[in-house]
């Protein structure tokens, strides 16, 4: 989440041609030069160098796989950076909203006033939720396709729009945070794109007061007791919902990211360095949820916190199953959870913690994965381990076992204080690890790296957190503009200890600098971008990538436009823009119809008039994307 500052000018990165001389020659300078070098060391047959490390080169344009659909540049023409407010894509596509914030998920919901919003807590109940993020989709016995979204937070600015921005009562409050959560929608085709279905058996709405077990090491733990709850077995609701993931037995994860920002203190002065390491404060984000739940003041209820922060399995084809929290998997501020099956049949989880200077995270089941039991793979999720992981400026890379012996502290700590496990291993602090894709035939996995206008600043960490250096995946000084790490698994084993690892793009702007901050040798004029967000294969292997970024068009952005979906060829490092958002929205969930017709694509936060033009609020909205001449998309 990255609300309401996207182009603040103090955001902008004051380079000039006096800095970028001065720093002509640095670590990235090196990589470049280190991957030309492999790519040179592949050509010569000395691949077998890396052959330890199961890697078969390191250069864009050496893997072994990459997308299977043909050129990019013969999929589509690329669309030009713009600041319009509306959704442009390529010459022979077309879009519209598939679901809106405030939409009916059933046929007796209030109406949406288009300048006011929804009236009440229970109207926006039976309503999709605000600011959509992740989603997967999911197809049920009888043929049914099901989208499960995550709502990430809400915009005051929307939702309390008839109240200047502020919430005006408790009720305002409640009726804010019921925004929040995961709708669960039937959709149906309707000629090229689909439509909502009213009433379905499946429509549901999750929020943060929905009642949730809680799974794994932490189940009934005394850090996870509360007054409400001294079995420590079940909670209520699901906050901050970033990103997703799926598991091969059809449910969904959805992600715990900033929940920090919904609590607050009542005596000021009192917090543990574990609270202030996960962003505990005196003062909530703005959202004052303590003022209508007490459990949300961090002073009575110290253990609430510990409630979240986590991922969450829905089963989003029975509405009334009850979600999982999964401790196991660790507590951190989630981005999202890409599972991947290993060749040796145990369950992985890749997982970002999205703030500067956090750490990459690997879950590694205990179990073995069995294709014939469905659901009873469960278990898969409850017992494993975690790594975090540590890359080394010479390209390679290794998974750091969090275990006792490893970081002094007990397995229930390392489920509940994850980030610290991580800080005692010296893994490497990274710049915003945000979505993690795994490439469909298995050998690589990417992750955006966001942004981090603090790397390479010695006064600067998060709190309680490590120093963060420029270093080989996080190369440059007050990093505005974000990159792309990959890595191979050694030997293709994802349950591997080592990997090789190199950067598939760095972002950049070649029209202001000419040094590091110019990005990588395939950014250029025609597709520059910034703050790589979201990250997804399609089936063909193809890499979407959503950005969430700055969108002045201005100074070190200038050219760059809105934010956009721009499509990556792993094996060739080819990137082309395929579509750009309305003023100030970020692009989150990108997800494909099962025939690979119609793409789902994420409007968070828009900030003019979209989706519905003069007269409305904007709205969050989820839009269908498909090919005019019926072709496949993705
Ligand atoms: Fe919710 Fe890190 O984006
Ligand atoms: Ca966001
Ligand atoms: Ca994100
Ligand atoms: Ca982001």
């Amino acid at each position: 989440m990255k609300a309401f500052k996207s182009s603040k000018k103090t955001d902008i990165n004051p380079h000039s041609e006096r800095d970028a001389a001065e720093t002509v020659q640095t670590d990235f300078s090196r990589l470049i030069e280190r991957r030309d070098f492999l790519a040179g060391a592949s050509a010569l047959g000395l691949a077998g160098l890396l052959a330890g490390l199961g890697a078969p080169g390191l250069a864009a344009g050496q893997g072994r796989t990459g997308s299977r659909g043909g050129a990019l540049s013969e999929l589509f023409r690329p669309v030009s950076a713009n600041t319009r407010d509306t959704v442009t894509v390529p010459r022979g596509y077309d879009w519209e909203v598939l679901v809106r914030w405030g939409d009916p998920l059933w046929s007796d919901a209030a109406q949406f006033d288009p300048r006011a919003g929804l009236p009440d807590a229970e109207a926006q109940l039976r309503c999709f939720g605000d600011q959509c993020d992740g989603m997967k989709l999911f197809s049920g016995a009888g043929g049914e396709v099901v989208l499960a979204i995550n709502h990430e937070f809400y915009h005051p600015a929307g939702v309390y729009a008839a109240t200047g921005g502020e919430p005006g009562s408790g009720a305002d409050i409640r009726r804010g945070m019921l925004a929040m959560g995961v709708s669960v929608v039937e959709i149906a085709r309707r000629g090229r794109s689909w439509r909502v279905v009213p009433d379905s058996r499946h429509s549901r709405r999750i929020t943060p007061e929905t009642p949730m077990d809680i799974s794994g090491p932490l189940r009934g733990h005394a850090l996870l007791r509360t007054e409400a709850d001294p079995e420590g077995a079940r909670s209520l609701g699901t906050v901050n919902n970033c990103g997703s993931g799926r598991t091969p037995w059809g449910t969904y994860l959805t992600c715990e990211e900033n929940f920090d920002g919904f609590f607050s203190e009542s005596a000021s002065g009192r917090l543990t360095p574990e609270q202030l390491r996960y962003g505990a404060g005196a003062n909530d984000w703005g959202f004052r949820w303590a003022r209508i739940d007490e459990r949300f003041d961090v002073d009575r209820h110290p253990n609430e916190a510990n409630r979240l922060g986590y991922v969450v399995e829905i089963d989003p084809l029975d509405a009334d199953s009850v979600p999982r929290k999964l401790t196991a998997l660790g507590r951190l501020k989630h981005e999202n959870a890409e599972v991947v099956i290993a060749r040796n049949g145990r369950l992985v989880a890749y997982m970002g913690d999205d703030e500067r200077g956090e750490y990459l995270y690997r879950y590694v089941s205990d179990g073995v994965y069995d294709p014939g039991a469905g659901a009873a793979n469960r278990a898969l999720l409850d017992a494993g381990a975690l790594y975090a992981a540590k890359f080394s400026d010479d390209g390679s890379g290794e998974w750091l076992a969090l275990t006792p012996e490893t970081t002094g502290m007990d397995r229930a700590a390392l489920c509940v204080h994850t980030r610290l496990g991580a800080s005692k291993v010296s893994a490497t602090t990274m710049d915003r690890p945000e979505w993690v894709a795994a490439h469909p035939d298995g050998d690589q996995v990417l992750c955006c790296l966001t942004n981090n206008k603090n790397r390479g600043r010695s006064d600067k960490r998060n709190r309680g957190g490590d120093a963060m250096p420029v270093n080989g995946p996080n190369p440059r000084t007050e990093n505005h503009y974000g990159q792309i790490v990959r890595w191979r698994p050694a030997g293709g084993d994802h349950t591997a200890p080592g990997f090789a690892w190199d950067l598939f793009a760095v972002a950049g702007n070649p029209e202001v600098h000419w040094d590091d901050y110019a990005g990588s040798e395939h950014i250029t004029g025609r597709n520059m971008f910034n703050s790589p967000d979201g990250l997804a294969f399609d089936r063909q292997g193809r890499l979407w990538i959503g950005t969430d970024g700055a969108t002045s068009d201005e100074g070190d952005f200038k050219g760059m436009g809105n934010n956009q979906v721009l499509v990556g060829d792993v094996r060739t490092g080819e990137i082309q823009r395929f579509l750009t958002g309305p003023k100030g929205a970020e692009i989150t969930g990108m997800e494909w119809s099962p025939d690979g017709r119609t793409m789902f694509i994420g409007i968070q936060h828009p900030e003019g008039r979209f989706p519905d033009g003069r007269g409305s609020i904007p709205r969050s909205s989820v839009i269908s994307v498909w090919r005019k001449d019926g072709g496949v998309i993705g």
